[in-house]
C-alpha cells in the first residue's frame, strides 16, 4: 500500500537552528493520526511544510497515488490537491448564519464560476445537512456563528473544511480552550471524519489523545522519536525521559 502523504528526511533551518531535523512519516488513507511532543519539537512546522507555508531545506515530501512532490507546490495549489488545515484560532464569519458558513465552504470548493442551478442548491442543502449533523450543529443551523461557544465554532470551522472534502484534513491542537464535554465530541467528530479521509491531529492533552484512539508519532528534535499505539510509546523510556525534560 502507498501513502497518501510521504515525509522523508525533511530538514527546516530557522537563522541557523534546525527546527526540523531529518523528519520521515508517512500517513494513510483513511487514518487517523495522533502527533504528540514537547514545546517546540516540530509540530506546528509539520504541518508548514506540508501545506506549503515553510519550505524545507532538504528532503521530499510526496501526495497521493502519483507521488507528486509538494515542494514544488504553492500554498494554493497544495489546499487544490485536497489537504485542508485548521488553525488554532477559528476563523468563521461571525455575522452569518451556521448554514451559510458552511454553504459559503461548499461554494468555495466548486468555485465562483460554477452555475449555481437549482440542483446545485438543492445538493447544497443536502450537503449542509449532513455537514451540521457530522459537527453536531444541526440546531443552531440558523444561529449566527457569533453566538457559538468556543467549542461549536471550532466544530463549524471543520465542518467548514469537510465542506471542501479534504483528502487530508490538518488540525492543529483543536482541543485548546475547550470544555471536557467539548473536548469529547471533538474526539468523535475527528474519529467519524476519519473514517474517510486521512485526519492528522496535534494534541497536547493525553485524554484527547486517549480517546483518539489511533497511532500516535512522538516527534522530539524535529523528529520522529517514537511511533505505535499510545501506550507503546508511552512505555518508551525515550518518551518518558523527553516528558519529564531529563
Ligand atoms: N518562522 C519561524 N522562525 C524561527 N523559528 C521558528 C519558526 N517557526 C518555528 N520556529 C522554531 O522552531 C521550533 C519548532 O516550533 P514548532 O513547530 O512551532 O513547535 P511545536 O508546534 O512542536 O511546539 C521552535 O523552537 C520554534 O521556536
Ligand atoms: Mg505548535
Amino acid at each position: 500500500m502507498t501513502a497518501l502523504l510521504e515525509v522523508s528526511d525533511v530538514s527546516v533551518t530557522f537563522d541557523g537552528f534546525r527546527a526540523i531535523n531529518g523528519l520521515s512519516l508517512a500517513i494513510n488513507e483513511p487514518e487517523l493520526r495522533a502527533v504528540i511532543g514537547p514545546n517546540g519539537a516540530g509540530k506546528t512546522t509539520f504541518m508548514d511544510i506540508v501545506t506549503g507555508k515553510t519550505r524545507p531545506d532538504t528532503g521530499r515530501v510526496v501526495w497521493g497515488e502519483t507521488a507528486t512532490s509538494l515542494l514544488s507546490m504553492s500554498e494554493a495549489q497544495i489546499a487544490r490537491a485536497g489537504i485542508g488545515r485548521k488553525f488554532q484560532k477559528p476563523t468563521v464569519f461571525e455575522d452569518q448564519t451556521v448554514r451559510e458558513n458552511l454553504r459559503l465552504a461548499l461554494k468555495a470548493r466548486r468555485g465562483v464560476f460554477s452555475v449555481l442551478s437549482w440542483r446545485a442548491t438543492a445538493e447544497d442543502a443536502r450537503r449542509i445537512d449532513e455537514l451540521a449533523q457530522e459537527i453536531g450543529l444541526t440546531d443552531r443551523l440558523s444561529h449566527r456563528a457569533g453566538d457559538l461557544s468556543h467549542g461549536q465554532k471550532q466544530w463549524l470551522e471543520i465542518g467548514m473544511l469537510l465542506a471542501q472534502d479534504p483528502r487530508l484534513l490538518l488540525v492543529d491542537e483543536p482541543a485548546a480552550g475547550m470544555t471536557p464535554a467539548e473536548r469529547e465530541h471533538t474526539t468523535d467528530i475527528l474519529k467519524t471524519a476519519a473514517r474517510t479521509r486521512a485526519v492528522v491531529v496535534i494534541e497536547h492533552d493525553m485524554e484527547f489523545v486517549r480517546r483518539l484512539d489511533c497511532r500516535v508519532t512522538v516527534l522530539h528534535e524535529g523528529r520522529v522519536l517514537a511511533e505505535g499505539s499510545l501506550d507503546h510509546v508511552t512505555r518508551d523510556q525515550r518518551v518518558i525521559d523527553v516528558y519529564l525534560g531529563r
